[in-house]
């Protein structure tokens, strides 16, 4: 029976998934550092962690057997992806779990700034009754600035303008305006015009420093900021001084520059102490919902790997998409260079097989061919295949019908 670990306290829904899928589960709750990894990778064929586990060449190199990684959660940095390329091991991430929960935290803060909730509810909780209308305001109306409308941001502009919100975004490439939502020529026209700023881009490394001093002086006078991205695209010394000076009128910010390692380490922030301020401990995307859909898509997808070859949204392995079938199938991952392919085929030939569908995708070094043969595969063929120069890893599927 091939087994996978999984680590780190993922939902169960992963566990019953891989079980179901015929799978012999065993499940952790805390993560492993190297060495305890590589021992508990005795004889595993699919591993599933989330972002501490770290699945570094040595692990690789010491468990060949492994076939595919799933990281349940966002974020790929703990896995080195070129040497898990260059063992053959997939990798499987989760990039759309949590979209809607970070729009949810997103419209629940503008709703909350612009009402200057937290300060309400602080002052009530301290026992102090101050009941105004004073600097609070429906964002019915009111225009929302979105800088990156991948994802994330795109959906915000969907849930914000069904609030009455009129929405306006930056992003680097074209993209599609949805709804009644209005594409800005710069970053600057977004800042100018909006009347709150919330931040989705990605985290390319020319993104750091992308929000300083001349980026909020440029934003119109008591305005709200959002970012729930990235820490490092902004510089909180700047934001701070503008909400102190006013210019900025409140702030939601759960993304930092550097962020406490282990629970209950103590959080430093200059924005610490500000008056409408809502600071979150990195929980955008952190809800049940997507918890449980990273185990369900994640799970999915090494499912589908192993059951038929299929790589789609693999994030280092060349992708392809497949279906089951009734015919005998192989994956040769291998080299990208001239003449596998042709090699690969002639060995078929000479074991006097037809090809019957094959399918091929390459990826930077790498290619991928998935073909599928009228009849059993011999070992013989197996055995050419394996002995092939180029090739990185064969894989061969059973017959689905
Ligand atoms: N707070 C959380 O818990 C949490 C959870 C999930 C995702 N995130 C973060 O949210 C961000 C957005 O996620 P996503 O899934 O929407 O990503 P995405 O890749 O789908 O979208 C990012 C968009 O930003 C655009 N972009 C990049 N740099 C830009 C720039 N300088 N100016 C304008 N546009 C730019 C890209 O073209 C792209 O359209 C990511 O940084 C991600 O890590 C945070």
């Amino acid at each position: 029976m091939p087994r996978a670990l999984l680590v780190e306290n993922i939902d169960v829904v992963a566990a019953e998934l891989l079980s179901s899928a015929g799978y012999e589960v065993s499940s952790l709750r805390g993560a492993l550092d190297e060495s305890d990894l590589i021992a508990a990778l005795d004889g595993v064929d699919l591993l599933g962690i989330r972002s501490k586990t770290k699945v570094t060449a040595g692990v690789l190199a010491s468990r060949p057997q492994l076939a595919a990684v799933g990281a349940f959660c966002i974020g790929t940095d703990q896995i080195d992806l070129p040497a898990a390329a260059a063992a053959g091991v997939a990798v499987f991430n989760a990039p759309y779990s949590n979209t809607r929960s970070v729009v949810e935290l997103a419209i629940a803060e503008i709703i909350s700034l612009a009402r200057r909730l937290t300060d309400r509810d602080r002052a009530l909780h301290a026992g102090v009754w101050d009941k105004s209308a004073k600097g609070s305001h429906e964002i019915r109306g009111r225009t929302l600035g979105i800088v990156g409308y991948g994802n994330i941001g795109s959906q915000l502009s969907v849930l914000a303008e069904s609030l009455g919100m009129r929405v306006l975004f930056y992003d680097l490439e074209d993209k599609l305006a949805l709804g009644n939502a209005e594409a800005c020529g710069s970053l600057e026209e977004l800042l100018e015009r909006a009347e709150t700023v919330t931040l989705h881009v990605d985290g390319r490394g020319g993104n750091a420093g992308l929000f300083g001093a001349e980026q909020f002086a440029r934003m119109r006078r008591r305005s709200l900021f959002l970012n729930l991205s990235r820490g490092f695209l902004v510089d909180h010394e700047a934001l701070r001084d503008h909400i102190v000076s006013g210019h900025i009128a409140g702030a939601a910010i759960d993304v930092f520059p550097d962020e406490p390692r282990a629970q209950g380490d103590e959080f430093v922030s200059v924005l610490r102490g500000l008056p409408n301020v809502i600071l979150t401990p990195h929980v955008g995307g952190s809800t049940q919902e997507a918890q449980y859909d990273i185990g369900r898509f994640v799970a999915g997808k090494l499912v589908d790997f192993t059951r038929n070859g299929t790589t789609t949204l693999s994030v280092n392995l060349p992708a392809v998409a497949l279906h089951g079938s009734s015919a005998a199938r192989f994956a040769l991952l291998h080299s990208n260079v001239p003449g596998v392919l042709a090699r690969a085929d002639a060995l078929v030939g000479e074991h006097g097989l037809n090809v019957d569908g094959q399918v091929l995708a390459t990826r930077g070094e790498l290619g991928y061919v998935v073909t599928d043969v009228s009849a059993e595969l011999p070992a013989a063929l197996l055995t050419g295949l394996r002995a092939m120069p180029e090739t990185v890893r064969l894989v061969t599927f059973p017959r689905s019908a």
